[in-house]
């Protein structure tokens, strides 16, 4: 019992370190699901074959579905219980299937004043290898003729080339500014990765810039924000973005904000109690992984495979190396004890699913995520009200970050049936302005596309049902202001942060 407290408390205080230190954002993952239920999506895609067979030119493309809604409607009805190669699917977001999106809808009377996006980066080679075993063979060589590829992207390698003029802060004007390597190295963003990104910063002109002009063609520095953390699928990821949404733009109007917290807390990240519900958090995961027997049983099997001890197999976080090969279509890895299969996959994958919920139930990764956001949400908040009073402040922000940014702000404002960030998920906060009655100003939250403002915690369905056909700022403004603490039976965020603990 007290060694198993200690290795608890090792665990924790491991964990929390790993997450205060740059390099975290790895470390995170492994303890966080990768998805989670969705029950009214407004796009649903089919699953998609499960992809098993050996080493094969990507032929992605093939995936493409143009309007599967049209052709092949009883297909849009998602599994009943989650599927781990549904979801998997899902979360490898490979290019080419048609998306619907909804940014930039609004009454005509309505005018858009800013756009602020949250994305995590694209497809990435992984963080980890699994002991003993040949890593993937991914290319990251950016390769305008192989698939998955994006109309600009042989554009965007050679504009990345003139990038010297760029301010970049810090240590990001020393990282690559497009990925290079024909045998990936760990955590590299892969073409896949760069196209998804490419798809992102398109849908963003279509909507905004065509539709909404939200930035006209003599736009200046002073109107786009970009901030990113320090790793080079982040940065590449941003560029990759901003090129299809500014194709062609001038190097000298762009400066990209160094962000060294993977929370975003800038100068705002001393917090106790965030640490705290942390590793509350991560306890109830162990304790929660520990009673899934045949997990456990799915470990010891993969590590006789292996041929290393199970507690190092499970170390190595294999889901991550995994679900590389599951989205690039190739095979699991094999030694001569045998080959790492799918059912392998989909029960490691399942458990995420179902610890995914429970983390839901138990609340202590929300209480987490309202004090890791704050810094975050109220820099946006703050942004949206300058320019509501007139004030000056960016039009376009991009902020360019990891999983484990994105999923504490779906779950800070209330987006709890959202699935854990894709790669290349997408968050965006719309501000509007109301042209009959130029003082009201209105939210729109859309999360991969898809409308979620009337599934936010401050602006709830009955809301649409009133004559506000949008969020009013205020509400926002409010959440953010007072709501997020009185969650925490708090007044303010340093209040909430240094709360007696027990
Ligand atoms: C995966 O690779 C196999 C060949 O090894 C190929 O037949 C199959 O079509 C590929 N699947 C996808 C989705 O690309
Ligand atoms: C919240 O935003 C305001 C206005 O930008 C700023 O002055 C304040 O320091 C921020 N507080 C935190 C904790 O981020
Ligand atoms: C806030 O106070 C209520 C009532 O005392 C309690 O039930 C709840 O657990 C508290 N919440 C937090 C986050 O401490």
């Amino acid at each position: 019992m007290l060694l198993r407290n200690r290795f608890l408390y090792c665990c924790a205080l491991a964990a929390l370190l790993a997450f205060l230190s740059l390099s975290s954002f790895s470390f995170f993952s492994r303890w966080l699901p990768v998805s989670m239920q969705l029950k009214t999506p407004v796009h649903v895609l089919p699953g998609l074959p499960v992809r098993l067979v050996p080493i094969a030119p990507e032929r992605e493309g093939a995936l493409t579905a143009k309007n599967r809604k049209r052709i092949m409607p009883d297909l849009l009805t998602e599994p009943s219980a989650p599927d781990p190669l549904y979801e998997a699917n899902l979360y490898c977001n490979t290019p080419g299937v048609a998306e619907r999106s909804m940014e930039g809808h609004a009454p005509h009377n309505f005018k858009l004043l800013s756009v602020q996006v949250m994305i995590r980066h694209g497809d990435r080679y992984p963080l980890y290898a699994i002991p003993k075993t040949k890593r993937p063979d991914i290319d990251c060589v950016l390769e305008p003729d192989r698939d998955p590829s994006h109309p600009n992207l042989a554009d965007f390698i050679s504009h990345m080339t003139k990038g010297s003029e760029a301010q970049m802060d810090g240590t990001l004007s020393s990282l690559p500014r497009y990925p290079s390597h024909s045998l990936c190295e760990m955590g590299e963003l892969t073409q896949t990765g760069v196209v998804q990104h490419l798809y992102n910063g398109q849908i963003l002109r279509e909507n905004y810039l065509k539709k909404h002009k939200l930035l006209t063609k003599d736009w200046t520095a002073k109107q786009v924000y970009i901030e990113s953390t320090g790793k080079s699928r982040t940065l590449q990821s941003g560029l990759a973005l901003l090129y299809s949404f500014l194709p062609g733009f001038d190097w000298k109007k762009i400066s990209v904000k160094h962000q060294w917290s993977s929370i975003f807390c800038s100068g705002h990240c001393d917090c106790p109690m965030r640490n705290h519900y942390l590793e509350e958090e991560q306890r109830r995961q162990y304790s929660y992984r520990i009673k899934n027997a045949q997990l456990e049983k799915t470990y010891i099997d993969m590590a006789k495979v292996v041929g290393v001890p199970t507690k190092q197999l499970r170390a190595s976080n294999p889901i991550d190396s995994l679900l590389c090969h599951f989205c690039h279509n190739v095979t699991f890895p094999c030694t001569k004890n045998g080959c790492i299969n799918i059912e392998h996959f989909k029960t490691i994958k399942a458990h995420q699913i179902e610890d995914e919920r429970e983390r839901h139930e138990k609340q202590l990764y929300y209480k987490y995520a309202l004090l890791a956001t704050y810094p975050l949400l109220n820099q946006t908040v703050s942004r949206m009200q300058r320019i509501s009073e007139g004030k000056k402040a960016e039009a376009f922000a991009l902020y360019s970050a990891h999983d484990v940014t994105l999923s504490p702000v779906l779950s800070a404002i209330g987006l709890t049936e959202a699935r854990f960030p894709r790669f290349a998920a997408r968050l965006v906060f719309e501000l509007w302005q109301n042209t009959d009655k130029p003082q009201d100003h209105y939210v729109r939250i859309l999360y991969n596309g898809e409308d979620l403002t009337f599934q936010t915690s401050f602006c709830r369905e009955q809301e649409r049902r009133s004559s506000r056909p949008l969020c009013p700022l205020s509400k926002f403004v409010n959440f953010v202001k007072r709501e997020m603490f009185s969650a925490l039976n708090s007044t303010s965020y340093y209040d909430a942060c240094r709360q007696k603990m027990f």
